[in-house]
């Protein structure tokens, strides 16, 4: 019979999906201001107008929900000696070979972790620089050449975000067992004991 491990208790799944779901709907309303090409993705949020008024309060709201989400895993996020040895194998990684799961890894790997950091950073970007340029409230307080910097600035952070999103995506679907940790919550004891041994023997008292 198979045996299950809690990952997330229901608060992290529910915080995890709200930042989840409003991240992508500023993404593809994000690409719709971006480029007339992405322009029907205004449909998303009803129609260019609204997607122009609401993208800047979701974007709030998400970065908030974001700093509940960063408060709940942060401590399980710093990078330690194992972090660089599992770097050195990315070859292993991505050609799917044993090496990098004999390492002692925590509850999260390193590619977890530097998408972790890779979202902190992008997130605190896209606030700061998305105040600047909200016509509506904020904008007429700073200079033009700010405006453009800080336009420059939410592009940078919203692509390198979308960019972490779709590797963690990819990531969570492709390492196999991963998704339910998010859906359900729990995970099998054999997907934590391969992927992550130490979180495993953290939870089960198993040496
Ligand atoms: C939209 C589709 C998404 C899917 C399918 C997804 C899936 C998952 C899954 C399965 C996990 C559990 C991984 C594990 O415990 O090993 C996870 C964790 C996590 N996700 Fe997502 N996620 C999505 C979007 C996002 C977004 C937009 C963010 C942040 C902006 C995010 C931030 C996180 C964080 C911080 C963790 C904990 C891992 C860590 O701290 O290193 N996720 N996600």
């Amino acid at each position: 019979m198979k045996q299950y491990i809690q990952r997330y208790v229901a608060a992290d799944r529910v915080n995890h999906w709200i930042v989840a779901i409003l991240f992508v709907i500023l993404s593809l309303t994000g690409l719709a201001f971006f480029h007339p090409s992405f322009f029907f993705l205004s449909n998303v949020l009803g129609g260019p107008v609204w997607a122009r008024i609401l993208h800047p309060f979701l974007g709030i709201v998400m970065a908030v929900s974001f700093v509940f989400l960063a408060r709940r895993v942060w401590h399980e996020n710093f990078i330690k000696p194992v972090d660089i040895q599992w770097l050195k194998m990315i070859d292993e990684v991505i050609n799917n070979g044993d090496g990098p799961d004999k390492l002692p890894i925590g509850k999260y790997n390193a590619g977890q972790k530097l998408m972790f950091w890779t979202m902190i950073g992008s997130v605190i970007a896209l606030v700061l620089s998305g105040i600047v340029i909200w016509r509506s409230y904020f904008a007429e307080f700073f200079p033009i050449s700010a405006i453009r910097f800080a336009m420059l600035v939410h592009m940078a952070a919203g692509f390198t975000g979308i960019v972490a999103l779709i590797v963690h995506v990819y990531a969570a679907i492709w390492v196999k067992g991963t998704l339910r940790a998010m859906t359900r919550g729990s995970v099998e004891a054999n997907w934590a004991k391969h992927h992550h041994p130490e979180w495993y023997k953290e939870q089960t008292g198993a040496k």
